[in-house]
């Protein structure tokens, strides 16, 4: 267990040691717990976190915020349209007074090519930590509370098939940043992940390749496979979600037009019965119902999304108690 974690970023797990990360999630058990019983856990007492937002959000914003005044703080929101930062507030501005207000900074930028460079470029100027609720790159407390999960359901990830596949979805071209920090946390973790997704779809070459280092490292296995039911076949988890072709394309509308081809990339129940008989089923969410996934698997036996979605909440809370 790491017991100095105070002033430390969170921009991807890839950047915090196994045992840092198993810190985490021992502590995020333990707040799960202290909620389930009624204990009071006040370990931001008088401690303020400034979240902007450049995109929407259901559950990060709503289990951050939840999640400071459970610990005794308090959650700040702040929406990008409404701040000054169309008039010239840069990222200086924005890492040095609000790191001079607040006890920690979170953001969430998805945009391509952008949010992953600003999110970085505030955490220098910030002199509290940086909590990176979602870039264009990477969702570190997505892939926390899904891992988690993960461990509640099955145990153990390693020896697991997880298979992380690309889904199709009609709503908007959503970023790289879900699958490729599961790919990055799962196998650090020594599970057997499998990238599923159609030659379009690929994820940036260096995340794949320190997903192949990390599975190596941890005595796990990679592997990507272009076939939608070949990568359900005796799969532990599915975890089945859209995304944009952005390797391919940099026009949204263009990379919505390369994923009509794909519309047969559902996951319904007979492909969930390709998977191991005890299989489970995992999403971020916002799914696009009865496209991404059937009803009667989202809503089914084999799903986890509601109980992943409230992980959102202890696992964040695990890294602002042990950052802030
Ligand atoms: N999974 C997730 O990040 O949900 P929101 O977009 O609603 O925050």
């Amino acid at each position: 267990m790491q017991t100095y974690l105070r002033g430390r970023d969170m921009i991807t797990t890839q950047e915090w040691t196994k045992h840092e990360l198993d810190t985490v999630l021992d502590v995020a058990f333990d707040l799960k717990r202290k909620r389930a019983l009624g204990e009071p856990h006040p370990y931001l007492d008088n401690k303020v976190l400034a979240m902007l937002f450049f995109f929407s959000s259901t559950r990060t914003r709503a289990s951050f915020e939840a999640g400071m005044a459970q610990l005794g703080g308090h959650a700040m929101f702040l929406d990008s349209t409404s701040t000054q930062i169309g008039h010239g507030d840069t990222w200086k501005e924005i890492g040095d007074i609000l790191g001079r207000y607040n006890d920690g900074i979170a953001i969430r930028q998805v945009d391509w090519g952008i949010g992953n460079d600003y999110i970085r470029a505030v955490a220098e100027a910030s002199r509290t930590p940086v909590l990176n609720m979602q870039c264009d790159w990477y969702h570190p407390f997505q892939a926390l509370a899904d891992l988690q999960t993960i461990l509640e359901h099955k145990g153990d990830p390693k020896n697991l098939t997880i298979n992380v596949s690309y889904a199709y979805a009609a709503s908007y071209q959503k970023p790289l940043s879900v699958p490729q920090s599961l790919i990055l946390l799962m196998t650090r973790y020594g599970a057997n992940v499998r990238l599923t997704r159609p030659p379009e779809f690929k994820l940036m070459p260096e995340v794949v390749a320190q997903a192949e280092e990390n599975a190596k490292k941890a005595h796990g296995s990679f592997e990507i496979v272009e076939d939608f039911d070949e990568g359900m076949a005796g799969a532990d988890v599915v975890y089945a979600k859209s995304w944009g072709s952005m390797l391919t394309t940099d026009d949204l509308d263009e990379s919505a037009e390369i994923s009509k081809q794909y519309t047969d990339w559902i996951t319904d129940e007979r492909r969930m019965e390709l998977a191991d008989q005890d299989a489970i089923y995992m999403h971020p969410l916002p799914a696009d119902r009865n496209v991404e996934v059937t009803d009667g698997v989202i809503d089914g036996r084999w799903s986890a999304v509601f109980d992943q979605a409230e992980n959102r909440l202890h696992a964040q809370k695990a890294v602002m108690a042990l950052t802030m």
